[in-house]
């Protein structure tokens, strides 16, 4: 099965072909092996233009996509050798060349950008006669690990860590979700962002701080240095599984105001601010995988991307859970995407779980459950 992802909920406009097969029973909670391969990813990143802005401006995001978001599905249908324009000539649409049907994200998100995703996948589905299929963000972030032929195994755990959320997710089959933690504040992601503005490193966040950090790091092995800077965890011990990551925003600004030298130790500040952040989520993801006994333990979102949340979560999880499997995305696909919202496009195909494109309505405050 073949499926058209479009997703345009932030500040990328992205578009995706993947192809879908399923080996053995049909149940779509347990047993059946699904192969899930990319045939194209296309994305068209704004963060260029929201850097100076020092955040994603919506209205601009919005204007954005409109302008990108044929060219990039062009792009994906190109690269998978899916010509567009005989596809609307012929008879038999889309489908006759291949297309099953379209996957678009409808929420949650910036409204405006949305509707663009939502409107394009309307069109296209109407003219091509293929299905269309509504797909939650946060989903997608999760289905980032279903790409190639993970074996997952359910009851299964996801940290999803984006710019938006941070949540525990406890998946027990497809499509099938209960947010066992979220953040009460910020997100982390969120979090990355307004520390990498307090220390003046620049937009997006994560990735500023992430560099930042590895300098400290590389220079603390070769001088065996530790940092003096300490940073709260907040709610590490909570007994709970939320998160809270605004008093750490808070703390390490009251620091930085008592720190006259603070422009000469960025790296420094940059590791313990990540460190505190990265301590909170593997903490708090090895409680609730003990808790709920999970087989299969999964990272997702944006955050996820960050290579000392991987290394930790591997070692942490390694060190004090036996009889579990970690899923950890591509790279490529933990930062926002098409094939993440094609791929469940695909398991949701399966079960037929279409929508009329007359009824698909955008939802900026999609919840999960
Ligand atoms: O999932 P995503 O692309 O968009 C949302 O759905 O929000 O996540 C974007 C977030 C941003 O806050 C960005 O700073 C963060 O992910 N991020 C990272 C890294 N790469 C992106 N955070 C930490 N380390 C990274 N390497
Ligand atoms: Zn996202």
């Amino acid at each position: 099965m073949v499926i058209l992802g479009i997703e345009t909920s932030c500040d990328e406009t992205a578009a995706a072909i993947i192809e879908g097969k399923s080996v053995g029973t049909q149940n779509f909670a347990f047993g059946t092996r699904n192969f899930v391969s990319v045939r194209s990813n296309i994305v068209s990143s704004q963060i260029d233009i929201h850097r100076k802005y020092g955040g994603v401006v919506p209205e601009i995001a919005a204007r954005e996509h409109v302008l990108n978001v044929l060219p990039v599905v062009n792009e994906a249908l190109k690269k998978a050798h899916l010509t567009p324009r005989p596809l609307l000539a012929r008879r038999g649409g889309a489908r006759g060349r291949g297309i099953d049907a379209i996957a678009v994200t409808f929420g949650p998100g910036l409204i405006t950008s949305l509707i663009v995703g939502i409107e394009t996948a309307k069109v296209l589905s109407h003219v091509w006669g293929v299905p269309l299929i509504g797909i939650n963000h946060i989903e997608g972030h999760i289905y980032a690990n279903f790409v190639g032929e993970p074996k997952i195994k359910f009851p299964a755990l996801i940290l999803t860590v984006s710019g938006g959320h941070t949540m525990l997710v406890l998946m027990t089959g497809h499509g099938k979700y209960k947010i066992i933690g979220d953040t009460r504040d910020d997100a982390a992601g969120e979090a990355f962002d307004k520390a990498a503005k307090l220390l003046g490193i620049g937009y997006p966040g994560g990735p500023a701080v992430a560099t930042e950090a590895a300098k400290f790091s590389n220079k603390s092995k070769i001088l065996n240095l530790k940092s003096k800077i300490i940073l709260p965890r907040p709610m590490i011990n909570s007994g709970d599984y939320d998160f809270s990551f605004s008093g750490l925003k808070t703390a390490l600004f009251y620091q930085l105001k008592k720190d006259k030298d603070w422009k000469k130790r960025i790296p420094e500040y940059c590791a313990e601010f990540q460190d505190a952040v990265v301590d909170v989520l593997v903490s708090k993801t090895i409680k609730a995988a003990k808790d709920f006994n999970v087989k299969t333990i999964m990272l997702s979102g944006g955050v996820s991307a960050n290579q000392e949340l991987r290394k930790q979560m591997k070692e942490k999880i390694g060190s004090q859970i036996t009889n579990y499997q970690l899923q950890i995305p591509d790279l490529q696909y933990t930062t926002d995407n098409a094939v993440m919202v094609a791929a469940p496009g695909y398991f949701r195909a399966l079960k037929k779980d279409f929508i009329a494109w007359e009824k698909i309505k955008v939802n900026p405050n999609l919840e999960l459950e």
